[in-house]
């Protein structure tokens, strides 16, 4: 049996994004998104639900770019910090000692501390209500070396994402099997076609 929460913006689970930019004033910002994913794989896009209220928006604005970099659960502390207050009133990445690294790509840092950093190209927006969905086009993708498999995959035991369900941060669980692999096990359930 199911029960009926109404319509609300949960799915499970989310992730914990810090999302970089250059301010107005041209210093480093960096806020938290749990709104935001893969949106596109051709080409590459990701997008940030961001409210208009944050430092943040108009700075996504001003640079047409931005960085999501994916945080480790060793960094909750300062992933929640960073959620809490604005980089209008301080420099959110000093005191949350993160440190702001210059793209070659995009006017936009990104956060030296993530193991995976996505360098973004605004592409479009949508003014959805509360929130403005940026979607960007991730122009590179920059890993941590230590955290890339010999299949050059990063290995998302290494990466140790932090996720954000239900208000609280919580770890990444065990590996489950191949994904478009262990589904194929269903096959044998399928109607059999005739041939003839
Ligand atoms: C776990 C968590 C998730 C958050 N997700 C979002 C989000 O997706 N979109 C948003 O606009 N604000 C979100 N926030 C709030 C902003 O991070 C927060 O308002 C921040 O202070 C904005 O910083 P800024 O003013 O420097 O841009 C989140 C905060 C936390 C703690």
């Amino acid at each position: 049996m199911k029960t009926s929460l109404g319509p609300k913006p949960i799915v499970f689970p989310m992730p914990a994004f810090l999302v970089a930019t250059y301010d107005e004033n041209g210093r480093p910002n960096v806020m938290t998104a749990a709104w935001g994913g893969i949106a596109s794989s051709d080409p590459p896009c990701v997008s940030v639900s961001v409210r208009p209220s944050r430092w943040t928006h108009g700075a996504i604005l001003k640079n047409k770019a931005f960085s999501v970099n994916c945080p480790s659960s060793a960094l909750a502390v300062a992933v929640d910090y960073v959620g809490l207050v604005s980089g209008r009133d301080f420099d959110k990445f000093k005191i949350a000692g993160l440190t702001a690294v210059r793209s070659d790509l995009v006017e936009a840092p990104y956060v030296a501390e993530c193991p995976v950093t996505l360098e973004c190209a605004l592409r479009s927006q949508v003014d959805l209500g509360a929130h403005t969905m940026f979607v960007g086009q991730i122009v590179d993708v920059k890993a941590d070396t230590r955290t890339i498999s010999l299949s050059a995959e990063p290995d998302p035991v290494a990466i140790d994402p932090l996720i954000f369900a239900s208000g609280a941060y919580h770890q990444l669980g065990q590996a489950l099997g191949r994904a478009f692999s262990i589904g194929l096990s269903l096959k044998k359930n399928e109607p059999q076609q005739d041939r003839t």
